[in-house]
């Protein structure tokens, strides 16, 4: 699925454009799985990618430039993802149509289902499949993506800034289910539910964590949230007056307290550092809370949104911040759901070339690859 799709000849590079870091992933097609032939993460300005949004244009371009000047990274077609919270993505019942009537009716069906004016978005859709009702009318489900038309603009003007071509558009969450949980739309053989069950992907980043619910072979649910890690490192930063540097290594150092430890509580004999450790795990353990509601609330409103799943049996844990200490304890715990941290690199093989930049970088690469690999399958 791809907002905009132009179709070329090599498989496009994977490029994840984050709020902290730009990623590239090369993934050449193979008899067997898909190969990583090249990876590479460097550094984004701050200020300028914010709430998902590309702001500066320019920094982006630059950052990008950059990151093609690193080892294998060298195509010129790239793939990139949409993630903010305007980025809608929506499972709808139509009337059944061919696809070829869809594609000219969408325009007019979106409209009832997206928040922002048609002229405004840019649409796409996936159908999903067809039924029958009780009362024998033919139904079909179609998957419905609109983002803002400013939004791809400014990723577009960023990535011909870079001196290279936009082949297709994703939605980042699409990417992150395909590179965790399997290469196509329908293909998630090891974690097929039964009937009555969905699984989560939830993808935490520096300004982002991206929700999406897979159900049935399909993402039938996608949220953006803010609270991610900077929120985090802010947490950390406020209670003990640090500068958001500072706070970032602590935040990293400390982590979250073991369940059920005696970390917290303040001793005589406590040095300076242990009560900077304790305070910092307390403000990360408030936040962390928080978070915890807020994916509870995503999930709650899907479960109560559809009438086959009833429970999220499994949820797998990615982006670089899925690193804090003990986080994936408290997910489980307070979301009463099997928590696994997933690996990126589990349906692909990896060329001893890029093992070295993709090890490193192992929590923040889905997107990357997932992006690549939709356009190797
Ligand atoms: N070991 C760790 N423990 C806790 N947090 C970590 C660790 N390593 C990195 N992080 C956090 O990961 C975040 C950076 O994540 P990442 O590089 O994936 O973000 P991004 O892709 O640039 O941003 P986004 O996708 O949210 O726009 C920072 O908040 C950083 O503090
Ligand atoms: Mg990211």
């Amino acid at each position: 699925m791809g907002l905009i799709s132009m179709g070329s000849g090599a498989p496009p590079v994977g490029l994840d454009i984050g709020t902290d870091h730009v990623r590239a992933a090369v993934l050449k097609s193979s008899s067997a799985a898909p190969t990583l032939a090249a990876y590479a993460r460097g550094d984004m300005p701050m200020g300028a990618v914010v709430d998902g949004e590309i702001v500066d244009p320019a920094a982006v371009a630059s950052a990008i430039r950059e990151l093609w000047r690193q080892p294998g990274i060298n195509g010129r077609d790239v793939v990139t993802g949409v993630s903010n919270q305007k980025v809608v993505v929506r499972l709808i019942d139509l009337p059944f149509m061919e696809r070829e009537e869809l594609q000219g009716a969408i325009q007019y069906q979106a409209q009832d289902y997206i928040p922002i004016p048609i002229e405004d978005a840019i649409i796409d859709f996936q159908i999903i499949g067809d039924y029958m009702t009780p009362g024998d009318e033919h139904m079909m489900e179609v998957l419905l993506v609109a983002a803002q038309r400013d939004t791809v603009e400014a990723t577009v003007a960023a990535v011909e800034g870079a001196g290279l071509r936009l082949a297709s558009i994703d939605v980042t969450s699409f990417a992150i289910v395909r590179s965790t949980l399997g290469s196509g739309l329908n293909v998630f053989s090891e974690d097929e539910e039964s009937p009555g069950e969905a699984v989560a992907v939830v993808h935490i980043g520096s300004g982002l964590t991206n929700i999406a619910v897979v159900e049935r072979g399909v993402p039938r649910f996608t949220r953006v949230s803010s609270l991610s890690g900077n929120q985090f490192t802010q947490a950390v930063g406020n209670v003990l007056n640090l500068t958001f540097d500072d706070a970032e290594r602590l935040k990293i150092r400390a982590g979250l307290p073991e369940i059920g430890s005696q970390a917290h509580a303040e001793t005589a004999t406590e040095d300076s550092d242990a009560r900077m450790v304790r305070e910092a795990q307390d403000a990360l353990e408030r936040e962390v809370n928080k978070f915890i509601a807020e994916v509870r609330r995503s999930l709650d409103y899907y479960l109560t949104q559809t009438a086959q799943a009833r429970t999220i049996r499994r949820i797998h844990l990615t982006g670089s911040s899925a690193q804090l200490a003990h986080l994936g304890t408290y997910l489980e715990k307070g979301l009463q759901a099997e928590v696994v941290m997933s690996d990126p690199l589990r349906f692909i093989q990896v060329a001893s070339s890029a093992r070295v930049p993709v090890e490193e970088d192992r929590m923040g690469a889905a997107p990357a690859i997932g992006l690549a690999l939709g356009g190797v399958i």
